[in-house]
């Protein structure tokens, strides 16, 4: 958790360690604002928090798992772990993602969220991806960098539980259910299109 990025051009690991702590800041920003009366900004947050961990797990099933696979002993196995973690995750996301800061099901459902999350990013920063530097040289983590850039701009930003998980069809099912998601985006970000 100390790795700091400071590369004006990160690689793939250290882009992905750059979501997780983006994402752990969210966290720590939501346990706050449940402590508050500030409805707006709990909403505020958890949208975000739906948002960038929809994008992060869409674009490591397209680029960061098929690359485990391919390079890795175990590679498979971990990818496998993976997925079904984000299986849980989406789905959980899918079902918060109308819930409202007054709502019951909230706090709890994000705090569940947190626990996948935070054990899926310990995992993946003590195992998955100190392997995958010793796998891969500086050139590929550049590259497998940019890859993941260009999957996340064109990821779907709200989750889609039962989307494959595989690259071939998630481009072309994730191309279209990003476009929706974005058009939905924009209009909920729109004040007067506020649910309240
Ligand atoms: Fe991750």
């Amino acid at each position: 958790m100390s790795q700091t990025v400071t590369a004006a051009r990160p690689d793939a690991v250290e882009l992905l360690i750059a979501d997780h702590r983006t994402v752990e800041q969210l966290f720590q920003q939501l346990e706050l604002a449940s402590k508050t009366s500030a409805v707006e900004n709990q909403r505020d947050l958890a949208q975000r928090l739906v948002r960038d961990l929809s994008v992060h797990a869409a674009a490591e099933e397209q680029v960061l798992y098929p690359t485990l696979r391919r390079s890795l002993d175990e590679g498979d196995r971990l990818a496998d772990e993976g997925v079904a973690e984000h299986a849980e995750l989406k789905q959980l996301l899918a079902d918060l993602d109308s819930a409202q800061p007054g709502d019951d099901r909230f706090f709890p459902g994000f705090r569940r969220v947190m626990e996948i999350v935070r054990a899926h990013v310990a995992e993946e920063e003590a195992t998955v991806l100190p392997r995958l530097r010793q796998a891969l040289g500086q050139d590929a983590l550049y590259e497998l960098a940019e890859a993941l850039f260009n999957a996340k701009r064109l990821a779907p930003t709200r989750p889609h539980p039962h989307a494959p998980t595989r690259p071939s069809a998630n481009i072309v099912v994730g191309a279209a259910t990003s476009f929706t998601d974005r058009t939905r985006d924009v209009i909920r970000d729109t004040p007067m299109f506020r649910s309240r």
